[in-house]
């Protein structure tokens, strides 16, 4: 296809705010799938990126568009992942693309998650047309929402699209919009290959499927083909464009964006970023901004049922393959057993994993404390990346700790700030800016990550009422005072529930902890002390006193059915716990436990 013809687009929107379906709608009114096969939200394939209502592994289609101006145009739009800790993923996406729809509902205007894939689209050099989705909705405010879109991100928005994607109108000006205000590509189809790696996932019946964007030269089917950054040579044994449904080309030119096949066993063999080049005749110099996948929160996964080891070996080793940035090795703990150590993007990328471990392989899952990577400067000189906190080296041995902090951005209507600015420096953050948009207010914070893993979005969206955006991105390490705090359960210590902590944070957590752990954990015939130490010392405790002989004579008296449905749940109950030394400890509280309140 001609360079001119070609308009290529990725489409910024915080969830909900109608991204899925406007993709849709564009690929119906252009008729790119027949009406019968038209599915809701046909992009997010997922189930369970459907049920969260988050994009999380980018797709594309190619969409063909007779304009107004009577040529007919190649689209292709590339769908982003929608979340924070694919902040990179998108960064890459979007160098793939020249433009952005900026899509804001119209009844709730600009969030934090928009503002930052609109800078990462304004870094790519992207023109930018906001768009105004559900303005069928009597609560929609599109001049408001214009104004805001001009105070906080700064671009015009007189020109703002204003559609609603339910029930299609202004579609067409979106089209229109795409082919007249977008730029085309630009690209040498007579230089070598040099194409961006921009997404890739496992497919049951082709294996890995890569998608590229051309920048220069041409690429075929049967071409020997080479990634830059990690060497690989391929033969691309199928090359084709997603109408959705792939469909075989002969040949991608510059400014195209397709997919290949081309015997790769794993994902983890592409990387997103690379560039992909001929093997006879490459290109000088790979694309600049490559960055491997770095894993920056690690937890320990453990089934519950020790009987389940295999099958969780088998679930993480399949999930691995289709997905790059998702690490493991084996962690065996004394209380819970066998294990896997699991390295994540960040924290939803945690919970997608650990939720599909549970539910698409049915394994009952004992997950430990999220830990980040801390840095650890011995007295020797030595440096030490921990990444969990059972593998802490001896105090005495250590000269100081690092740990990583990020650059928080929270978007939150004015009357919630001051919860905000209290849950924020409760959480050691450090205020860098606060500024106001309408009656909201963007606060930027710096804030160690080590605060933030456990349930910070938990509580943003709780002391907000859900009205908050959060976005962050890591901004480096710092030496603070940190140590590692113990849990010991009737003297034993539970290696699940150590954590890295903040010296002066340490007595208040442990304290939440033992209380929480006193609730959690059910009484037994005998009494329970539960602390929390440093090193040798102990910095809070609690006791779980004995239980009486028999449960149900005093609250439930002579009632028959009750009685055994307390001793039915109590049974179900006691499947869901681990034993240690003597005493059971329900999976829950691994969980709960390290939740703050
Ligand atoms: P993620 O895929 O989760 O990022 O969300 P999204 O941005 O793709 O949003 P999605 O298209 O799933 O839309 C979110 C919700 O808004 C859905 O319930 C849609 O039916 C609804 N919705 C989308 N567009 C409109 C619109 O124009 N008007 C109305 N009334 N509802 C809409």
């Amino acid at each position: 296809t001609e360079l001119s013809h070609i308009r290529n687009f990725s489409i910024v929107a915080h969830i909900d705010h109608g991204k899925s379906t406007l993709a849709d709608r564009l690929i119906q009114l252009t008729g790119t799938v027949a009406e019968r096969d038209m599915k809701e939200q046909l992009l997010d394939a997922m189930d369970i990126e459907r049920e969260r209502g988050i994009t999380i592994k980018a797709n594309s289609v190619r969409i063909e568009y007779p304009a107004k101006d009577g040529h007919t145009y190649v689209l292709n739009l590339i769908d982003t992942p929608g979340h924070v800790d694919f902040a990179y993923e998108v960064s890459r996406s979007m160098r793939a693309v020249e433009g952005s729809l900026l899509v804001v509902d119209a009844t709730q205007g600009v969030e934090a998650q928009t503002l930052a894939n609109v800078y990462t689209a304004i870094e790519a050099d992207h023109e930018i047309v906001p768009v105004l989705n559900k303005i069928d909705l009597p609560a929609s405010e599109p001049e408001r929402v214009k104004e805001q879109i001009e105070d906080v991100i700064g671009i015009d928005a007189s020109e703002a699209i204003e559609i609603s994607a339910k029930t299609g109108q202004g579609i067409p000006d979106v089209l229109e919009a795409i082919v007249t205000r977008l730029p085309s590509p630009t690209g040498d189809r007579n230089a070598p290959l040099k194409a961006m790696l921009v997404d890739s996932w496992y497919d049951a019946y082709l294996g890995v499927v890569v998608m590229i964007r051309v920048m220069d030269g041409v690429i075929r089917k049967g071409d020997n083909i080479r990634m830059m950054q990690t060497g690989a040579r391929y033969g691309v044994d199928r090359l084709a464009v997603l109408k959705p449904a792939m469909t075989d080309i002969a040949e991608l030119g510059p400014g195209e964006i397709g997919v290949l096949t081309a015997s790769i066993k794993q994902v983890r063999d592409t990387r997103v970023g690379d560039t992909i080049t001929h093997d006879k005749k490459p290109c000088e110099k790979p694309l600049p901004g490559f960055k491997p996948a770095q894993p920056v929160v690690f937890c320990g996964l453990f089934p519950v049922d020790n009987a389940e080891f295999e099958d969780l070996r088998t679930a993480i080793e399949k999930l691995a393959l289709n997905d790059a940035s998702f690490t493991y090795e084996m962690e065996t703990s004394a209380a819970l057993g066998f294990g896997f150590r699991c390295g994540f993007l960040g924290l939803l990328h945690l919970e997608v994993i650990r939720d599909r471990i549970e539910r698409e392989y049915d394994i009952d899952l004992i997950t430990t404390a999220p830990s980040v990577i801390y840095q650890i400067h011995m007295r020797s000189g030595e440096q030490v990346e921990l990444h969990n906190p059972a593998d802490m080296p001896d105090p005495a041995d250590i000269d100081h700790i690092e740990e990583p902090r990020i650059k928080a951005t929270i978007l939150v209507p004015d009357e919630y700030l001051g919860d905000v600015l209290k849950l924020c420096q409760d959480r050691r953050g450090i205020q860098l800016d606060l500024t106001y948009a309408g009656a909201r207010a963007m606060v930027v914070y710096d804030l160690p990550l080590n605060e933030v893993v456990f349930d910070f979005y938990d509580r943003l969206k709780s002391v907000t009422k859900g009205y908050a955006s959060f976005d962050y991105q890591l901004s480096g390490y710092r030496t603070d005072n940190l140590v590692k705090m113990q849990i010991l359960v009737n003297d034993e210590p539970v290696d699940a529930l150590s954590m890295m902590v903040h010296r002066d944070r340490a007595e208040a957590r442990g304290r939440a902890m033992c209380e929480k752990l006193k609730e959690l954990i059910p009484r037994h015939m005998f009494k329970i002390p539960i602390q929390a130490a440093i090193g040798g010392r102990v910095i809070a405790r609690e006791t779980l006193s004995a239980m009486r002989k028999d449960v149900t004579a005093k609250c439930y008296g002579g009632d028959a059915t009750r009685k055994k449905k307390l001793l039915e749940k109590q049974k179900a109950g006691k499947k869901r716990m681990r034993q240690f030394g003597k005493v059971d400890i329900p999976q829950e509280a691994f969980i709960n436990a390290l939740k703050m309140d």
